[in-house]
């Protein structure tokens, strides 16, 4: 067995609010790993002299996250072909030789926790993902490897959404309009926020669910808070949801087995404790 201390950290500006060192500190002391890790506050022009230092720290890993995911790539010396295909990197490995290889593990993250929380949802059906962004990209590229016929998708300004679907669509995504997101919302099997909207200090999302089928399934990656008005709404109308939280705890438990080759769950302890912290 390698007792060798193992030493991961999460970067970021800010980070102070980052819930993975709780995260992983929880997962190293239940697989009896000797380790740490801990937030540290990079900011973007320090970067570079950070990821120099990597090595020299000690960490066998870290993960990164905004500002940093695509600034990162031209550090990095090498690319898993996800990250490589998404363009953003939030998991890099430092290698024996110091060397740093970038993975992205958000769209494994966001599907496995959607495959925890149902078991089923519709895929006769096109999936409608809202917003245009980094989520948004590896909300697609998760929902590509799934057996779904189209990936709709829809931004606030729709040239983003028009880019996403021209670069990473493969011919299976499609634009639907802002302003038509509730027709949109009526034929999805499964529709995905990646938006700020909903989360605390953000406005709420607007969009009418009381037309969609009932076996819609709404998730929403906001977990600040857990229940979002999006998911209020959607539980009144009997619809299935997702929080957030899980994508958060998956791509991270996917990072884990990056770093330290471990297998770690989302279990209802783990849960239930990041569940008091959110509040
Ligand atoms: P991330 O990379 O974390 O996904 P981001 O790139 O800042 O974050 O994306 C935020 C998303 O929220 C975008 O889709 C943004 O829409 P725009 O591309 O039009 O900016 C969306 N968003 C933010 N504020 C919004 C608002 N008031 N109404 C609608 N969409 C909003």
């Amino acid at each position: 067995m390698n007792i060798k201390y193992k030493k991961a950290a999460v970067i970021g500006f800010p980070i102070a609010q980052s819930l993975s060192p709780f995260i992983h500190t929880y997962w190293m002391n239940k697989v009896g790993l000797r380790g740490s890790y801990e937030a540290i506050e990079v900011a973007p022009d320090t970067l570079e002299s950070f990821l120099k230092r990597a090595g020299e720290l000690g960490l066998n890993g870290f993960n990164v996250t905004m500002p940093h995911k695509t600034t990162i790539l031209p550090y990095l010396n090498k690319l898993a072909p996800l990250a490589r295909q998404m363009g953003a990197v939030n998991t890099v490995r430092v290698e024996e030789d110091g060397k740093l290889t970038g993975f992205n593990t958000d769209s494994i993250g966001l599907v496995a926790h959607l495959k925890n929380i149902v078991a089923e949802y519709p895929t006769d059906k096109p999936a409608l993902i809202l917003g245009a962004g980094g989520a948004a990209r590896a909300a697609a590229f998760g929902l590509l490897t799934e057996n779904i016929p189209m990936v709709m998708i829809s931004n606030r300004t729709r040239e983003k959404a028009e880019a996403v679907a021209k670069n990473i669509g493969r011919g299976r995504m499609t634009v639907v309009d802002w302003d038509t997101r509730s027709e949109a919302a009526s034929a999805a099997g499964l529709i995905v926020n990646t938006t700020v909207l909903g989360m605390n200090g953000q406005a709420a999302l607007e969009i009418d669910l009381s037309h969609a089928a009932k076996d819609t399934v709404v998730y929403d990656i906001v977990y600040k808070p857990l229940e979002t008005a999006l998911l209020v709404q959607a539980k009144k109308q009997g619809l299935r949801t997702v929080d957030g939280l899980g994508m958060l705890v998956h791509q991270g438990a996917a990072a884990f087995k990056i770093w330290f080759g471990c297998d770690v769950s989302f279990d209802s302890e783990l849960r239930a404790e990041l569940e008091a912290k959110i509040g």
